[in-house]
């Protein structure tokens, strides 16, 4: 399976996002990525249901929700209606964490984990083979154009082989400070897929940058 190709919409053009949603659905990217923050569980505040309904007509690929907010077992209908097709929760925001993966899937969405740069692998022992999707934040959640921290190689390995061991069937994600430069080395680790922004949308040609990545 070649890796799948994310581009994160927080860093699009917000006056114009019907256009650069049109270009990620005619470029070779597998899916959408789309940062929601609360300005609690991160400092940062991005946007709501409004925006992302109004992505969502124009999107002709499924949206990857990031939910960057506390108690996300809030909204996670109002999130199905808005147009998620996976609804990704951050382990540290979940006091029932498995209780909310049920929820999501009972919705009929892909349940996907992220977990911060300080949150290790053996955390997710008891529910890897509840997810479809392990999401590893590269950076501190929050902002964009940050630099992909280095332990991350190593996170990668430790849930390929926890992915392995358990029998689970979890997408490794990666997300935060990806470009070209480090793509091949997070693949080599056993990434599936890079969530990119900063380095896409900064790029004079973002549709070739997806299809660059997408070659690796
Ligand atoms: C950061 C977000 C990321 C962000 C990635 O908290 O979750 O999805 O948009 O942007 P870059 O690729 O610029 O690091
Ligand atoms: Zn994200």
């Amino acid at each position: 399976m070649s890796t799948l190709i994310a581009p994160s919409i927080l860093s699009g053009d917000f006056a114009h996002l019907a256009k650069d949603i049109e270009m990620l659905s005619k470029s070779n990217a597998d899916r959408i990525h789309v940062d929601i923050m609360d300005g609690v569980f991160v400092p940062n505040i991005s946007f709501g249901f409004p925006v992302l309904k109004a992505i969502k007509k124009y999107a002709s690929k499924p949206l990857d929700v990031h939910l960057m907010i506390i108690k996300p077992e809030r909204y996670i209908r109002q999130f199905k209606e808005a147009g998620a097709d996976t609804l990704i929760v951050h382990f540290e925001a979940c006091t029932h964490l498995h209780n909310i993966i049920q929820a999501i899937k009972q919705e009929g969405m892909q349940a996907g984990v992220a977990i911060n740069p300080h949150t290790a692998i053996n955390n997710l022992e008891a529910i890897i083979q509840d997810i479809d999707q392990l999401l590893i934040m590269s950076v501190n959640s929050g902002f964009g154009g940050q630099k992909l921290i280095e332990h991350t190689y190593l996170k990668i390995e430790l849930s390929r082989n926890l992915i392995e061991k358990s029998h689970a069937k979890a997408i490794i994600g990666i997300d935060g400070g990806v470009d070209l430069s480090n793509a091949p080395k997070l693949i080599a680790a056993g990434a599936d897929l890079l969530v990119s922004g900063s380095f896409i949308f900064g790029s004079g040609n973002p549709s070739k940058t997806i299809s660059d990545l997408k070659e690796l």
